[in-house]
C-alpha cells in the first residue's frame, strides 16, 4: 500500500524518545537496557502488539508465536514492535463468566495504549469477549489499530463423526443424561472435541465476532476464517504487522473505520452467519464507544432483510474449517455485497468493496447463494412485550419451529443454584409444553450475565425423548448453544424487571413472528407482586465487582460501563511526559 508519511515528529512516541531532556534520556536508556539501539526504533513508528495469550486460554495457545510473526512484519515495514500482554479471558476457565471482565480488558487495552510510547497497535485475540474488548479499547484510545483474529481450531472427530465445539458438548451431555451413551464414550469425546489451538470452530460467539470484526474493517481481508494452525494464519499475522505500520503512516484511526455504515455491515454479517446472540450486546457496546446511535430495533430490522447464508452449526451443518475451504470470510462477505456498504474503509487502507473483488465461493452448500439461503430472514429476532419491555433476544434458526408461537405454563427457578438443585427432581411439575424460567442471571444478577440461557431439559423429559422446550431468562447463551431460548430479557430480574414477578403456573406467551414475549397475568395481580418485591443486596461490596455493579448498563444498552460511553465526559488527555 503506497502511503505518504506525515512529518515524523508527529508520531506520538517521539514525545517519549525525541527530546534531549532527562526523561527522554531515561526512556532511551531503558530501551538500551532491553538490547535495542536507536537503529531499532529512532524515526520509526512504535507498534504495540497487544497479546491475550496465556496458559489458561488454549484458544490463544499459538498467539505467542503469532506475536513473533506480527513483529517480523512490523520490522519489515520499518516499524518498531513492542509486545504488551493483556488479560487473556479464556472463555472456558474464567468464572463466574468472561462477560464480567470484557469491560476490564477493554479498559486495559485502552490504558496500555495511552500510557505507553506507541503510535499504533496490532490486537491479538479471538476467544469470545477478547474481540469486542480489544476493539472497544482501541476505539476509545483511537490510535491506528488492526485486529488479528486467532482463527478457528481444527474440526473435532469421534468415531467418524465431526464434532463441533460447544454444540456437540451440549448434545452428547443430553445423551449421557438420557442414558444413550456411556461414561466411557463421554470420556472419549472429551479428548476428541478440541484438537488444536484456535477458537471454537462452530459459528459461536468467537467466530461470529471475528467475522463481524472483518466485516467492519478491522482485519485484513479473509483473516477471520483462516484456521489457527494453517500456515496462512502465520502469513496473515506478519502481513497485519506490515499493515499496522502503514496505518500509522496514513494516520488512519479506528474512528475512521467504525462508521455507522461499518456497524451496519457488522450487523448484516452477524445475521447472515446465523451468528451468536452475543453479537447484539457487543455491537451495542461498540457503537456507544464511537457515539453511533444503535438500538435493538435496528438488529430486528436488518435481520428481516438478511438471509442466513452460512450453513454452519449450530444453525446449520458445517464447521469453520469447511467455511474456510468454501472461500472463507472474504467470499462470504462478497456474496453479501448487495447488502453491504462497500465504500467503508478497512485496516489495509482500502475499501471493503476493493477487498472483496475477485473473491470466489467454492461451495454453495457451505456458503449458500442469497437466492437459496438456509433461512430467508436473519438469525436473530428482537422480542418485546409485558415480560420484556426493554427487549429480549432469540435465535429462531437454532430454535424448534413448533415453539416459535407457543403458550405454556411457567416453571420458575429463582437463580442458577435453584435450577441446578431442582431441574432433575422427578417431582418437578413440568412437561414438554412448560416454559422454563431462570431469574437473576442478568448483568447485575448473574453477576456478569453468564451463558446460562440454554437451561437443561429436565432428565425425566429427556428420557421421554424431549430435546427442546421454551426457556426464558435474563442470561446470555453461548453462541454454540441451540434450542428455543429467549435471552437478554430487559430489564433484568435483579433490578425488578417483570421477570422478577413471574411465578410458577403463570402463562407465558411467545410469538416470534409477531416479535412478542408476554406474561399473561392480570395487571392488578402484577401490581400486588411488585409491591411485595424487595431488591436483593448488591453482589459486591468492594473491588472490581463493586465498580462493575455500579456502572454496568443493561443488556439492551450493551453492558458497557456508563463512564466509557463517548458522551460520558470530555476526552481523556494524553499523558504528560514528566
Ligand atoms: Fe475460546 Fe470458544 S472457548 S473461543
Amino acid at each position: 500500500m503506497a502511503a505518504e508519511s506525515p512529518p515524523r515528529k508527529a508520531w506520538r512516541s517521539r514525545r517519549w524518545f525525541g527530546a534531549r531532556d532527562l526523561r527522554a534520556f531515561g526512556h532511551r536508556s531503558r530501551l538500551k537496557q532491553a538490547g535495542f539501539t536507536e537503529a531499532d526504533y529512532a524515526e520509526k513508528p512504535v507498534i504495540a502488539v497487544i497479546n491475550t495469550w496465556s496458559d489458561m486460554n488454549p484458544c490463544h495457545a499459538h498467539l505467542r508465536q503469532r506475536a513473533e510473526e506480527v513483529k517480523r512484519g512490523v520490522f519489515q515495514a520499518g516499524g518498531f514492535p513492542v509486545e504488551l500482554p493483556a488479560m487473556s479471558l479464556g472463555e472456558i476457565m474464567v468464572k463466574p463468566t468472561t462477560m464480567l471482565y470484557r469491560n476490564l480488558l477493554a479498559m486495559e487495552a485502552e490504558e496500555l495504549l495511552r500510557s505507553h510510547p506507541v503510535d499504533g497497535a496490532v490486537l491479538l485475540g479471538g476467544c469470545d469477549k477478547t474481540t469486542p474488548a480489544l476493539i472497544m479499547g482501541a476505539l476509545s484510545m483511537n490510535l491506528p489499530a488492526i485486529f488479528v483474529p486467532a482463527g478457528p481450531m481444527l474440526i473435532g472427530r469421534w468415531r467418524g463423526a465431526a464434532l463441533g465445539s460447544g454444540s456437540d458438548t451440549w448434545k452428547y451431555w443430553a445423551e449421557l443424561r438420557a442414558g444413550n451413551i456411556t461414561e466411557a464414550d463421554w470420556t472419549e469425546i472429551e479428548g476428541a472435541i478440541a484438537r488444536s489451538p484456535g477458537i471454537c470452530m462452530t459459528m459461536g460467539t468467537a467466530s461470529t465476532m471475528t467475522v463481524v470484526a472483518e466485516a467492519m474493517g478491522f482485519t485484513l481481508p479473509g483473516a477471520a476464517s483462516i484456521p489457527a494452525v494453517d500456515s496462512g494464519h502465520a502469513r496473515m499475522a506478519s502481513e497485519s504487522g506490515r499493515a499496522a505500520v502503514e496505518l500509522v503512516r496514513r494516520g488512519l484511526r479506528p474512528s475512521d473505520i467504525l462508521s455507522e455504515a461499518a456497524i451496519h455491515n457488522g450487523i448484516v454479517a452477524a445475521m447472515a452467519l446465523g451468528g451468536s446472540t452475543n453479537a447484539v450486546i457487543h455491537l451495542l457496546a461498540l457503537a456507544r464507544r464511537v457515539g453511533v446511535p444503535l438500538s435493538l430495533d435496528r438488529f430486528d430490522a436488518v435481520s428481516r432483510l438478511t438471509p442466513v447464508i452460512a450453513d454452519l452449526r449450530p444453525s446449520g451443518r458445517w464447521l469453520m474449517e469447511d467455511f474456510h475451504y468454501a472461500g472463507g470470510s472474504r467470499a462470504f462477505l462478497a456474496r453479501l455485497a448487495p447488502l453491504l456498504h462497500l465504500g467503508c474503509l478497512t485496516a489495509n487502507g482500502r475499501t471493503l468493496g476493493d477487498n472483496l473483488e475477485g473473491a470466489v465461493v467454492a461451495s454453495d452448500e457451505v456458503i449458500r447463494p442469497l437466492e437459496t439461503p438456509l433461512s430467508g430472514e436473519g438469525g436473530i429476532a428482537i422480542l418485546r412485550g409485558s415480560l420484556a419491555p426493554d427487549g429480549a433476544v432469540i435465535k429462531p434458526t437454532a430454535a424448534g419451529a413448533r415453539f416459535l408461537r407457543h403458550r405454556g405454563r411457567a416453571v420458575v427457578f429463582a437463580d442458577y443454584n435453584d435450577m441446578a438443585a431442582r431441574i432433575d427432581d422427578e417431582a418437578l411439575e413440568v412437561d414438554e409444553t412448560s416454559v422454563l424460567v431462570l431469574r437473576n442471571a442478568g448483568p447485575l444478577g448473574g453477576p456478569g450475565m453468564p451463558e446460562w440461557g440454554m437451561l437443561p431439559i429436565p432428565r425425566k423429559l429427556l428420557r421421554r425423548g424431549v430435546r427442546d422446550m421454551v426457556r426464558v431468562s435474563d442470561a446470555r447463551m453461548s453462541g454454540t448453544s441451540y434450542g428455543t431460548c429467549v435471552l437478554h430479557v430487559a430489564p433484568e430480574s435483579f433490578v425488578g424487571g417483570p421477570l422478577a414477578l413471574v411465578e410458577s403456573g403463570d402463562t407465558i406467551a411467545l410469538d416470534v413472528p409477531g416479535r412478542r414475549l408476554d406474561l399473561v397475568v392480570e395487571e392488578a395481580e402484577l401490581a400486588r407482586r411488585r409491591a411485595r418485591w424487595t431488591p436483593p443486596p448488591p453482589r459486591y461490596g468492594r473491588g472490581y465487582g463493586a465498580l462493575f455493579s455500579r456502572h454496568v448498563t443493561q443488556a439492551n444498552e450493551g453492558c458497557d460501563f456508563d463512564f466509557l460511553h463517548t458522551d460520558a465526559g470530555p476526552p481523556v488527555p494524553e499523558p504528560e511526559i514528566h
